[in-house]
């Protein structure tokens, strides 16, 4: 593109955006069940240890790539690496993960909207029923919400970083935020409210092993949007002038504290509904939680606040999820729209266009992949069963591309960038940087023990998922 580059309008909207695309269904749901079955507050010292000497530095080696080079990713490692270097597969990599993550967060996004317009609809006893999320999948009316979701973030990128994604994070965030904040006062007011927040916050470190370990790092990996070339592509609309590191820490903390904060409203609800839950029984996958278990309790409340209010509570929950996932699925779709744009020279518009055609076309397959059309449902077989459409997608790219993309950008920093020229554009807009024990601890990890986690990671995950 020979127009110049759009950029964030200050520190503030680039944190906003940043924040958007951090904060999701991750920190929703995700997070606060994986702390209580991990050990409630030992669970929140780890997984804060890992945001802070883990994820930080590689969140500052995405968006500074992209600042640096104010390219998209896929233009970001050849420029500095050279056009014919290797390097522009690490490239290619992390615009083809958001493209395919994008369709598996688009199919999740279209249902909380559907679940949403239901509980508008006075329809929460339906919702709360074991069964029906199985017969919702396979309903029709999925392709009208997947009309409306491509609509709503068709008109977010449309409008361009600051009167598209900035504009939107600025009216998204801070409404999800104060929706957030009255579910969890209003929440801590029921009877037994407080023990959910007890096994939430009361250190037990007996919980603690490898397993609970390697998922708070996956955790806050996922929840801080890392390997997604999301980062890099954000922080190519940051400018050069600004503070970045300062930034950085700031997307990292709101994205911690809203998971938090999060975890103050799903666990006194849990224990609302039913003051004997077990932590342990707790049913790991976030999609079970919010669209079978959610509902259950959301409908309980209408012995307390009649059925009206029961929705009421209900849809401020899911409207609140869809805003999070909203910001999310923008930033994920970001990535291949901006290297769409440069790399063919054409409008936003167009590449959109181009965007909803392939996307669009993957993201009708997996939806049709839970049973309407049953070669797509019976897709690929490893792992010991066959596995869907949707499946592949979120085996592949989910858990196993973001740890490999991740330390793809690490070696990169350390073997092609170098240190020196690395931290020398980090520093820019910040003065303090340069002498400041957080370079040289960057240096020092980067170069060392976070390449070997991420490695260790990667090969877990295969291994656990393919063998
Ligand atoms: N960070 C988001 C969450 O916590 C998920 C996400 C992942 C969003 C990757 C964008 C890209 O739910």
């Amino acid at each position: 593109m020979n127009a110049e580059r759009e950029h964030f309008s200050s520190k503030l909207g680039f944190v906003l955006a940043a924040a958007g695309s951090a904060v999701g269904i991750g920190n929703m749901v995700g997070f606060p069940v994986a702390a209580t079955k991990g050990g409630g507050g030992a669970f929140l010292v780890i997984y804060a240890a890992f945001v802070a000497f883990i994820c930080l530095p590689v969140m500052l080696a995405e968006m500074n790539l992209g600042r640096k080079t104010q390219l998209d990713p896929q233009g970001a490692y050849p420029a500095i690496a050279g056009s014919k270097s290797p390097w522009r597969f690490a490239g290619w990599l992390a615009v083809l993960t958001p493209f395919m993550i994008g369709v598996f967060y688009m199919v999740i996004t279209v249902w909380i909207l559907g679940y949403l317009l239901q509980t508008v609809m006075g329809n929460l006893d339906t919702l709360a029923n074991p069964d029906y999320f199985g017969t919702f999948i396979n309903n029709y009316s999925v392709f009208a919400y997947l009309v409306v979701v491509a609509a709503i973030v068709h008109v977010i990128l449309v409008g361009g970083v600051r009167k598209g994604i900035e504009r939107a994070s600025r009216i998204l965030m801070p409404s999800l935020f104060v929706m957030l904040l009255g579910l969890v006062a209003f929440v801590l007011t029921l009877d037994n409210a407080w023990t959910g927040v007890r096994f939430f916050l009361v250190p037990d470190f007996s919980q603690v092993d490898g397993d609970v370990i390697s998922g708070a790092l996956s955790q806050a990996f996922f929840s801080l949007s890392l390997g997604m070339g999301i980062l890099i592509t954000y922080g190519s609309y940051f400018r050069q002038r600004d503070d970045l590191v300062g930034s950085a820490k700031l997307v990292a903390v709101a994205d911690s504290l809203v998971a938090f904060v999060a975890g103050l409203m799903i666990l006194p609800a849990i224990f609302v509904f039913n003051p004997d839950t077990n932590p342990e029984n707790l049913n790991e996958s976030s999609v079970a939680m919010i669209f079978t278990f959610l509902p259950q309790i959301f409908l309980a409340l209408q012995d307390t606040l009649g059925y009206g209010g029961a929705s009421a509570v209900a849809a401020v929950f899911f409207l609140l999820v869809f805003f999070a996932a909203i910001t999310s699925l923008v930033s994920i779709i970001e990535v291949p729209t901006s290297t769409i744009v440069r790399k063919y020279n054409i409008s936003r518009k167009r590449a959109l266009g181009l965007l909803a055609l392939t996307m669009g076309s993957l993201t009708l397959i997996a939806i049709a992949s839970f049973g309407m059309i049953s070669f797509f449902t019976n897709f690929v077989s490893y792992g010991g069963g066959s596995q869907s459409f949707f499946d592949v997608i979120y085996d592949v790219f989910y858990d196993t591309v973001l740890p490999l993309n991740g330390l793809l950008i690490c070696l990169f920093v350390v073997w092609r960038w170098k240190q020196a020229s690395f931290h020398e554009a980090l520093a820019e807009g910040n003065r303090s940087y340069s002498q400041s024990l957080l370079k040289r601890y960057i240096s020092f990890s980067l170069s060392t023990f976070i390449p070997v986690i991420l490695a260790l990671v990667f090969i877990n995950t295969v291994a656990s998922i393919f063998f």
